[in-house]
């Protein structure tokens, strides 16, 4: 089988060989810290709030600052923003490679003992020379040059793409290599099975809100066959379904929090699981426009997200469209 490294040197340049790698032997790191859980004394609050006002597990500040060293310390680095930082971090003015990630998405899986992940985007750095600053990550995801996540699962596994395709590894309890299990992910275009918080119910727009009746009516209702409801809470968890048995993932536009356009952020899970899903052969959209396309206004940006399979994608924007909304982020 194929390791990652050998993966690495046959499909990547040096600079995002090095990367990769860096982001690979840290979720290596992490996924041994998941496995002693409880015994490691990881578990619960580390009494902080992140950018977001959100309440910080003590494994999300060590994950995030096991990156944050092992990334900065890469020469190829020029900087990294993470979800659970205020600020990004400028690196090495000489990098070319700028990474963003959320270092355990779902963590509030961690003290249940389920699924979480770390979330990675690359993109070029277009100042080499010139210290790193926010603005030059505000690219368009369409600028990736890399992105995936390690899902720590009941294995470890990465998910990633380069722009050709999306591949995927397990990582090997007894070598601790990534090795290469499917070299060609693809995602059925017609699903049979949605993930979405539907106890948000009552915060949607219409059309998502005509969307789900559909699907909860199933073979009674327009859509006319039946569909099945999966929600891990944790996107990681919900994309790596799709990717494996296909379906639909959203978390949409709600009007739940005044003044924020969804729950997910745009740098750091919106972007880099857009590039996945459609490299797979899905779609992803805010409900209007492909999220790919959109440019970053802030780095901690949040967006609406619907992706997966492409008919179901395309159905969610034909009724946003029918309903008239022209722009789904600037309804907050
Ligand atoms: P976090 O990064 O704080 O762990 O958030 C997880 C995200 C995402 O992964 C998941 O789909 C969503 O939050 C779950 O939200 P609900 O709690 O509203 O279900």
């Amino acid at each position: 089988m194929m390791t990652l490294t050998q993966y690495l040197q046959s499909h990547a340049s040096d600079e995002l060989a090095s990367t990769l790698g860096t982001l690979a032997n840290s979720s290596i790191a992490i996924s041994a810290l998941l496995d002693k859980g409880a015994l490691a004394g990881i578990h619960g609050e580390a009494g902080n709030q992140n950018i977001q006002g959100e309440a910080q597990k003590k494994l999300d500040v060590i994950a995030n600052n096991l990156l944050l060293d092992a990334l900065t310390k890469n020469p190829h680095c020029a900087g990294v923003a993470s979800e659970e930082l205020d600020d990004i971090s400028p690196a090495h003015d000489d990098g070319t490679m700028l990474v963003t990630f959320d270092p355990l998405d779902g963590s509030s899986n961690i003290d249940i003992n389920m699924t979480v992940g770390t979330i990675f985007s690359i993109l070029p750095y277009q100042r080499v020379g010139s210290q790193a600053t926010e603005a030059d990550f505000l690219q368009k995801g369409t600028s990736q040059l890399a992105a995936g996540y390690f899902i720590y699962g009941t294995s470890t596994m990465l998910a990633m793409t380069l722009g050709q395709g999306v591949v995927m590894f397990s990582l090997d309890p007894t070598t601790q290599e990534y090795l290469r299990i499917d070299n060609q992910v693809k995602i059925d275009e017609s699903a049979t099975e949605y993930a979405i918080n539907a106890s948000n119910y009552r915060y949607w727009l219409d059309p998502i809100k005509e969307y789900i009746n559909g699907l909860v009516a199933g073979d009674m209702g327009i859509r006319n066959k039946d569909y099945n409801m999966r929600w891990v809470a944790a996107m990681i968890a919900d994309v790596h379904r799709i990717l494996i048995r296909g379906g639909v993932f959203m978390y949409p536009f709600d009007t739940k929090i005044a003044g924020k356009a969804g729950k997910l952020r745009l740098m750091y899970e919106a972007n880099p699981m857009s590039f996945i899903i459609e490299q797979a052969g899905g779609a992803s959209t805010d409900g209007v426009v492909r999220i790919m396309d959109i440019q970053p206004s802030h780095i901690h940006q949040r967006i609406p997200v619907v992706l997966g399979a492409k008919e179901e994608v395309d159905y969610v924007k034909n009724l946003h469209a029918k309903a008239g909304i022209l722009a789904n982020g600037e309804m907050a």
